[in-house]
Parts: C-alpha cells; sequence; structure tokens
C-alpha cells in the first residue's frame, strides 16, 4: 500500500463510513488473492525476432511475407488504410472496428524491393518491408513516415502468450497527438504513457496518467505527411514517445522514437496517411460514425451530485429561467438511487420521478441519469436477481462470481464482453425510459472496484466471455466501457426506436464514438485543471471520438469567480457543454459566483444557444467525415510549426477560431493565425494570419475569430436558421456547410453549401445549386464589411 492508496482508502472511509474501508481492504485481499492462483505465471522467458524473410505469398490487397520465425500479413483496404499483423493476426476479431472491417483493395500487389526485401505500392502510401522484418511507410513520394524496426516477442518458455516491443522512428519535426484522454497534451510529450483505463481515485490535474480512456492510437503531424497508427490490442502496455530534433547549421537529425510494449494480445495495427482530414476520414471509416446527439444535448446541461430530492431540482430550474438562463438538460447523479443501486429510485427523495420528467420537458429541458455498471450484491435487488439468472456476471478464475466494492457496497459486475448479456443490460433502460430520463452517463465503467491497497479495478485473472473466445481481464479491462456502451446503445435503440440514443461514458476504447461521447472525468479544480479539460477534448477529437467536454468549474473545490467563468466561456464552444462537481465541493450554479460572472454566463449561454445550428452542423459533419468539432490549430495547415505547437486555441470546425483564457488575470491574449483574413467576432477587427496576434480578452468574454469567407448556421432572433457570413478579402471567396436540425429522429438531412464571393460592392452568398436565385432562401447576414 502506498500514500496514495492510503489517501484513497481514508478519503473513502470518510464518504462511506467505517464499514466501506473495511470492505476495501478485504477487496484487496480477495483481489491479490484471485491474481495469485488465477494468473498463469511466466517463468523463464524466450526472446524471439521474426528473422530473415524466406518467402511471400501475394493475396487480395498485399499478402503474407514470411520470415524464418514470424509471418506478416499485409493488406491495403478500400478505405486507404492499412493493415499489418504478425505472426499470422488479421483484422479479426476486433473491438474497435466497425462491422467485419474494410475490403481489401485489389489495386495493391506484393513486390520485390531492392536488398531481399518486398513492398506494397497503394495509391496513397508505399510499404516497404525489409529482409530482416523492418516497414517503412512510405509517401507516394518516397518520403518515409515511419519506419517500424523488426519486433521482438518474449514467449514464456512453458508456453502461452507472448508479449511484445515494436519501436519505430519518425521523422525529426514529427510531434505526437492522441494515446486517448490524456491530461497534459495535446501535444505529447516525451514520456511514457500507459494504456489502461484507469479511474485516478481522486481529481486530476495535467501530470496525472494515465485516466479513464486510453487508446493505442497514435496521431504523427510532420511536414510530409500526418499519420495515424492504431495498434488493435485491448491489453495493458506503455508507449514511449520522444521527439526528435532537427539538426541546425551541419548538426545531425535525430529520428522521432515511439516504442510500443504490450503484456500481451496480437501485435497487428493500421496505418493511415494523409492530411489530418483525410486520416481521421479513414479512421472513422475504419471504426464507425460517430453517433448523433440530439439537438438539446448540444445546448446547456447542469448535473449536480446531491440535488437530495425533486424540489431541490426543481429550485435549480427555476433559478435557472427567473435568471433568464437557457438550461436543456439536467443531470441526476448516483444519489437519486434507491441505496446507490444501479436502476432503481429514492422513493422519498424523488416520489415522482415521471412526473417531474415530463413537467421539465414542457419546458424543453430533458433528464439525463447516470448508469453504474457494478449491481449492489444483494439477493432481492431485482437487477442482481435478473443477472444471476442470467449468469451475467464477471467470474473468477475458480468459476466465483467476482466481487467488487463501489458506492453501494459489495458489488459484482456484468461481462459486457458476451453478447447475452449486452442484451440482458440493454433492455434495463427500460426502467429508465419509463422513469422519464432521455439520456444517459455511464460511469465508474473503468471498471472500478474500490480497494485499500493496489488498483482499484478487478482482478486481471477475472475471466470474460470475450465473443465468445474467452480469456481474462488483461484483455476485457481496456474495452469493458466500449461493451457496456454498445449494451445500452443497442438497448436504446429497440426500446425507443424513434430516438437517436444520448449516452456520454467515462471510460471507452477506440470505436467508442459509434454508441456516443465522453466527459472529462473529475477534473482537478484549479487553473492547471481547466488547461487539461482542453486538452483531454482535443486529444479524444483526434482519436475519433468528438463529442466531450470538462465539468465546468473542475470537480472539486470551489473555483474562484474569474476561474469559474473562464471555464464557462471556454465550455460555452465545446461539444459537451455541462457544469458538474462532487459532492462536497461548492456549488456551480452560475449565479452563485456574483452579478459579473451571472451577467457573463448569460452571454456566453446566449452566444451559445445562437451557434446551436452550427454546433448540430458540426455534429453532422463529425459523424459523416470524422472530423472532430474541436480541431487543432494545424487542422488545414499541419506544415505550420507555429500551429502545431499551439495548444491553447482550437478551431471550432472550419468557421471559428476559440482563443480561451485558461491564465489568471489575462485580459488580452496572443493567438496564433492560420493563414488568411480573421475577424474577432466581437470587434469586427480583422486580423491577417498566418502570425501571431494580440488579442483582447475582457472578463465578459473570450476571444473567438472568424474566418473570412465562413458562413455560418445561427439561430435568428426569431428562432429560425439564418447565416451568417464573414466578408471573404477583396478578390477572394469562401464557403461554409449547413445541415439543418432534423429533429431528434433518423432522418437524413441533406448538407446545404454556401460560397461567399464579392460582386462589385457587395459581398453576395450563394447556395450551391441554386445559381439561378439571386439570394438564397435563408436569411443572410453580412459581418466584416467595415474591413473592406
Ligand atoms: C465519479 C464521476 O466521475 C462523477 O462525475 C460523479 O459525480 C461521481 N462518480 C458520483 O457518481
Amino acid at each position: 500500500m502506498d500514500g496514495r492508496d492510503l489517501v484513497r482508502s481514508v478519503r473513502a472511509v470518510g464518504s462511506g463510513g467505517a464499514a466501506q474501508g473495511v470492505r476495501m481492504v478485504r477487496a484487496a485481499w480477495r483481489r491479490r488473492r484471485a491474481d495469485a492462483t488465477g494468473l498463469p505465471r511466466r517463468g523463464v522467458e524466450r526472446a524471439r525476432v521474426p528473422g530473415l524473410v524466406q518467402g511471400v505469398e501475394p493475396g487480395p490487397g498485399g499478402g503474407v511475407v514470411r520470415f524464418a520465425r514470424s509471418e506478416l500479413r499485409i493488406m491495403v483496404a478500400v478505405n486507404g488504410g492499412v493493415f499489418w499483423g504478425w505472426d499470422g493476426a488479421g483484422p479479426e476479431p476486433s473491438y474497435a472496428l466497425a462491422g467485419s472491417g474494410p475490403e481489401p483493395d485489389p489495386r495493391a500487389v506484393l513486390e520485390p524491393d531492392k536488398d531481399g526485401g518486398w513492398r506494397v505500392v497503394a495509391e496513397r502510401v508505399t510499404v516497404v518491408v525489409s529482409r530482416h522484418g523492418a516497414i517503412e511507410v512510405q509517401t507516394p513520394g518516397g518520403v518515409t513516415l515511419r519506419r517500424d524496426l523488426p519486433p521482438r516477442w518474449w514467449e514464456p518458455a512453458e508456453g502461452g502468450g507472448a508479449r511484445w516491443m515494436q519501436r519505430s522512428e519518425v521523422t525529426p519535426d514529427a510531434r505526437f497527438f492522441g494515446l486517448g484522454g490524456r491530461a497534459s497534451g495535446p501535444r505529447l510529450r516525451d514520456g511514457t504513457y500507459r494504456l489502461w483505463n484507469t479511474d485516478p481515485g481522486r481529481p486530476f490535474g495535467p501530470g496525472d496518467d494515465p485516466l479513464y480512456i486510453t487508446m493505442p492510437v497514435h496521431l504523427v503531424v510532420a511536414d510530409a505527411a500526418t499519420h495515424l497508427v492504431f495498434h488493435d490490442t485491448s491489453w495493458d502496455g506503455t508507449v514511449t514517445l520522444r521527439e526528435g530534433e532537427e539538426g541546425a547549421g551541419s548538426g545531425h537529425d535525430r529520428a522521432g522514437t515511439c516504442e510500443i510494449r504490450m503484456d500481451g494480445g496480437p501485435l497487428r495495427c493500421w496505418v493511415m496517411v494523409g492530411t489530418p482530414a483525410r486520416v481521421l476520414l479513414v479512421w472513422a471509416s475504419l471504426t464507425g460514425a460517430a453517433a448523433l446527439p440530439p439537438a438539446w444535448a448540444l445546448g446547456y446541461q447542469h448535473a449536480r451530485w446531491g440535488f437530495g430530492g425533486e424540489q431541490e431540482v426543481r429550485r435549480i430550474v427555476a433559478g435557472y429561467q427567473e435568471r433568464g438562463l437557457r438550461l436543456d438538460a439536467v443531470h441526476l447523479d448516483i444519489d437519486h438511487y434507491d441505496g446507490h443501486r444501479v436502476f432503481t429510485v429514492d422513493q422519498d427523495a424523488f416520489p415522482k420521478l415521471p412526473l417531474l420528467a415530463e413537467e421539465l420537458r414542457r419546458d424543453g429541458i430533458r433528464l439525463v441519469s447516470i448508469v453504474d455498471p457494478a449491481v449492489k450484491a444483494e439477493p432481492g435487488d431485482a437487477v442482481y436477481d435478473g443477472g444471476r439468472a442470467v449468469d451475467a456476471f464477471v467470474r473468477d478464475a475458480t468459476g466465483r462470481v467476482v466481487e467488487g466494492v463501489v458506492w453501494p457496497g459489495e458489488a459484482v459486475y456484468p461481462d459486457f464482453t458476451d453478447a447475452r448479456v449486452r442484451r440482458w443490460w440493454g433492455g434495463l433502460y427500460e426502467e429508465r425510459l419509463g422513469q422519464g430520463f432521455a439520456g444517459f452517463w455511464h460511469d465508474m465503467n473503468e471498471p472500478v472496484s474500490f480497494t485499500a491497497f493496489g488498483e482499484n479495478t478487478l482482478p486481471r485473472s477475472s475471466r470474460h466471455v470475450l465473443e465468445g473466445r474467452g480469456g481474462d481481464h488483461r484483455e476485457a479491462h481496456n474495452v469493458y466501457a466500449l461493451c457496456m456502451a454498445r449494451a445500452a446503445y443497442e438497448g436504446l435503440r429497440e426500446l425507443a426506436p424513434d430516438e437517436r440514443p444520448f449516452l456520454f461514458s467515462r471510460s471507452g476504447w477506440a470505436g467508442m464514438q459509434r454508441y456516443g461521447g465522453t466527459w472529462s472525468g473529475d477534473v482537478a479544480t484549479g487553473w492547471p485543471g481547466l488547461r487539461a479539460s482542453l486538452s483531454l477534448v482535443m486529444g479524444l477529437g483526434l482519436c475519433g471520438v468528438p463529442y466531450s467536454g470538462p465539468d465546468v468549474g473542475g470537480f472539486d473545490g470551489s473555483p474562484s469567480p474569474e476561474l469559474y467563468l473562464r471555464w464557462f466561456q471556454l465550455a460555452s464552444y465545446l461539444p459537451l457543454f455541462r457544469t458538474h462537481a462532487s459532492l462536497r465541493a461548492g456549488r456551480r450554479e452560475p449565479w452563485e459566483f456574483g452579478g459579473d460572472v451571472l451577467e457573463h454566463a448569460r452571454a456566453a449561454l446566449a452566444e451559445r444557444h445562437r451557434l446551436l445550428p452550427y454546433f448540430v452542423t458540426l455534429a453532422h459533419l463529425a459523424r459523416r467525415t470524422g472530423a472532430p468539432y474541436v480541431r487543432p490549430l494545424w487542422w488545414g495547415e499541419p506544415d505550420d510549426r507555429l500551429l502545431r505547437d499551439c495548444e491553447d486555441a482550437f478551431l471550432l470546425g472550419d468557421g471559428l477560431l476559440v482563443a480561451p483564457v485558461l491564465d489568471p488575470g489575462a485580459e488580452r491574449r496572443s493567438v496564433p493565425l492560420p493563414r488568411g483574413r480573421w475577424y474577432d467576432t466581437a470587434t469586427e477587427k480583422a486580423y491577417e494570419g498566418p502570425g501571431r496576434v494580440l488579442v483582447d480578452a475582457p472578463l465578459a468574454r473570450i476571444p473567438v475569430l472568424a474566418r473570412a469567407g465562413a458562413v455560418l448556421p445561427v439561430r435568428g432572433r426569431g428562432g429560425g436558421l439564418e447565416l451568417e457570413a464573414w466578408a471573404p478579402a477583396r478578390g477572394r471567396s469562401g464557403e461554409g456547410l449547413v445541415v439543418p436540425a432534423m429533429g431528434d429522429g433518423w432522418d437524413e438531412p441533406e448538407i446545404e453549401r454556401y460560397v461567399t464571393r464579392w460582386k462589385g460592392r457587395r459581398v453576395v452568398v450563394r447556395r450551391e445549386g441554386d445559381e439561378g436565385r439571386s439570394e438564397p432562401a435563408r436569411p443572410v447576414r453580412i459581418r466584416g464589411l467595415g474591413q473592406g
């Protein structure tokens, strides 16, 4: 037990009483015992490398290259992604892939290369395999983007799964991004990052790693091209990154390096090459389109751990309404359950929940429910009894149901890697829909079991069905929450087929966007936490999870009014805009921080509401193209070094550049600009990029700049959809896409494309395909004209 474990158990004892502390000590011992007997011993290990090439067997999209001690399967897919797997590994089975993965590209062929090596030439990439098993990924122009050295395996001499290590080199100018949700990014600095979904057990800041969502997905941005690499293995592992250095003058270049070590699982990966937009498009086509949140989930949402009862919910909602603050959803936390038992309601505190939900819905406010995976281990509990009847709970190597400890006390865990269990669990959301809930917030699903010492999750030896293959928690842990999300999503689709499910999950893995989004977990209250919350949203977006956002104000303690406001202002431009905090933290309603904060928060809310059609458009585009709503400044110009290193501003879609204030006392801030003209949306002052400019950032607002020529769909005064067009620079044109909202069902609205240009002394906006018309059918407001 280290100091941190001690703090954790003391804290849990404080919140749950001495009995909970005793349970945690017992759980820790149980865990230790289960693993001591249930995990295979590694014993003596033998190292292996592929050896020399022996021959090849061409196949669809590439083929198999045989080495003395392994074989490598390479396949270029029709979507442009390249797959390779060692030791005969193919793309399936995979928890990340949507469906059965893409077809091979019949045009890609395996052919001899120099020095006894082989290569596969495809449209966008060439993969060269050396006779020792090194693999180079090259651009069509022949520039090497990545060089994987021959991998190395360590196998137990007595047999069993291998550990492996893969070392790669990238260009000296390359920057790394991704690996899931990382607090100290989005640019991943030199260091070792763990691949094991983890609840840190206390509010986290930029130094804490790993967190709730880890993914073996990283993006490498370099002058020559951007590429994304996905090692499709869910086991525990580490990624050690080291940026390279370009030699100045006569100095030598030093390559960047990436070393992946995995405790098990297949050594196989996917690589995508191109522009950032192209790479994310291929990634989305591989792992699935992002679920589309209903429009209300793009508004403002308020959560609280400890509302205490219906009257308090009503009082808070009235507080918003009386102050003219638009609220779209209220989230009920774990305390609304009866004794913290999932899929129940504390009838004393919430005697008429469906009525409350109905009342709120009439005011345009939805109710969202937290859902934890752990089920109280108590005969008589309907979920427990139902789960036992279908043999739903995870067992240990001896066949006993594994018990952990969470909020309700001793608890058991559904095995979501079993399709049967997913179906049972999905059906349980009927109770939630009956209570009037419209959305779901999955929590504690790393999964967490509080223990007094050691890891706060299930024993690694716990058995899982893994879709019939069978295996243990070492393989199932990282995909546990992903499978829980799938269970809920599929259940909800059956229970309410006309509505798009809304769920967001604390933990997850590659492909989780198919079912919903996430939020940033328990971020520590403080300026570093504010910065971390932006890092998480950007990093996750680059891993294909476009919908996320932080707990505004941070999870613990009480933010200063200034910090709260800056957090609120930032989140008003993020996909998930939600205030929330811990049971013991100060309040997070905007009126708790004084009159000035209230006034400025009101302005931020009004602007969010005005921009709602833009958010809806971005949600549709994320689904169709894989492009996140929140994009790093280098999205369109990855070779601009200034932009590549900017971590404190972002593009919201193509049209807006948001420069949040992340430091106390700042009233101005410097912003690196991508190419072209940009208007400060508050003053309409124009700036020319590329370059760095200083802009005003008074307490009343954070700087938001609009790209010249952009067309943004906004909500007009009367509530209808209007177009806000920003004048292009003279002689230039611009464009914008609009996807009009169509309710919360499954209709697929058409994308409208608008073009802006100068016509004499006027700026005109035309809808593509509408050339005959003099004006578009939607009202247009041109801005930025003062700058001619
Ligand atoms: C941990 C979650 O991260 C937090 O958001 C929630 O309030 C608590 N669990 C209680 O359910």
